[in-house]
């Protein structure tokens, strides 16, 4: 299984070839977890995992992933226990990590800095997310839980909602469904619609979209991709206070949709979610984030060029 990059960045550099290995990688080793065969592949390996900003699921899904693969984990949460909090810059940091690890995971606040991280090492750097920028590896498990629930990905119409302006799983995992012959619909308010770079990119490759600020789009929709508001990246706070409640989805709201609705969420959730969809059978999000798991078991034996077993 060939996987042609040393770092993942941006959700751009995957082909469609790429994005069927990773999926195939990620089916392989929910068997070798099955069968209790994944411990050890990776062995003696070391994963550096860098963490500058709030995270949940995403740092313990990686380091879940590296101890399951029999590796060890190392680990500096934000600024303020980093060195970086003496002025010391991302690029001096990373120097020391690729001495340290075989591999480094980062999260930070501003776009673009795990492209300055992966460029001061020969270790791969894998982007947890960068600001507003980009969440490939969410973006990843996103597809494959697409997969899981629905078993294809061509042809359905795939709804997102919220925040599409300062979302990045939304950002990553639009850039990957344009390999794939879907329809998006983007349901937010116009404050807070998709940034006009990713709307043109769509455009370009010809991939049908519509817009609108009205939530019963939902009901036509085959995937509901729900997203919390960004709190964190409003400049302006009354900004945030007059949209942080701009939709709620609960269970009386999806019992009119026309279609059984797969609701996703890269969680957390707030608002946005109500937690009486919890038990509904359509409510994937949990089992989403335990599919993280394997999917970065899958991308840490492919940067390391590691061969995943079939069995
Ligand atoms: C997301 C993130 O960090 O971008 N969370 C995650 O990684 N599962 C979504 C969010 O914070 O809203």
């Amino acid at each position: 299984m060939d996987f042609p990059h040393l770092h993942i960045l941006d959700a751009d550099q995957f082909s469609r070839v790429d994005l069927e290995n990773v999926l195939t990688g990620t089916a392989r080793i929910e068997k070798l977890l099955g069968a209790n065969k994944a411990f050890g592949l990776l062995d003696g390996k070391i994963l550096a995992s860098l963490f500058f900003e709030s995270s949940t699921r995403t740092r313990l899904s990686f380091e879940t992933a590296m101890n399951r693969l029999g590796g060890r984990v190392i680990t500096t949460v934000g600024f303020q226990f980093s060195s970086i909090s003496k002025g010391e810059t991302l690029y001096d940091t990373m120097k020391m990590i690729e001495a340290y690890a075989d591999i480094a995971v980062i999260r930070h606040p501003v776009e673009g800095s795990s492209r300055i991280a992966a460029g001061a090492v020969s270790i791969p750097v894998i982007n947890a997310g960068d600001g507003i920028g980009q969440h490939p590896t969410q973006a990843l498990l996103d597809l494959y839980t697409i997969f899981k629930e629905k078993n294809a990905v061509e042809g359905l119409r795939i709804g997102f909602v919220g925040d599409l302006k300062y979302g990045r799983t939304i950002h990553s995992l639009i850039k990957m469904l344009r390999h794939y012959n879907v329809e998006i619909v983007l349901i937010s308010p116009v404050d807070l619609a998709l940034p006009e770079s990713y709307r043109k990119e769509l455009r370009r490759e010809n991939v049908k979209f519509e817009e609108t600020e009205d939530i019963k789009a939902l009901w036509d929709c085959d995937v509901a991709y729900i997203t919390r508001i960004q709190e964190e990246r409003f400049a302006d706070r009354a900004e945030f206070e007059r949209l942080k409640d701009s939709y709620t989805i609960n269970r009386a709201f999806l019992l009119g949709s026309r279609k059984p609705t797969t609701i996703l969420h890269p969680l957390p959730r707030v608002a946005e979610l109500s937690t009486d969809v919890d038990d509904m059978p359509t409510a994937a999000y949990f089992r989403q984030a335990a599919y993280g798991v394997a999917v970065r078991m899958a991308l840490l034996m492919l940067c390391l060029k590691q061969e995943i077993p079939a069995i």
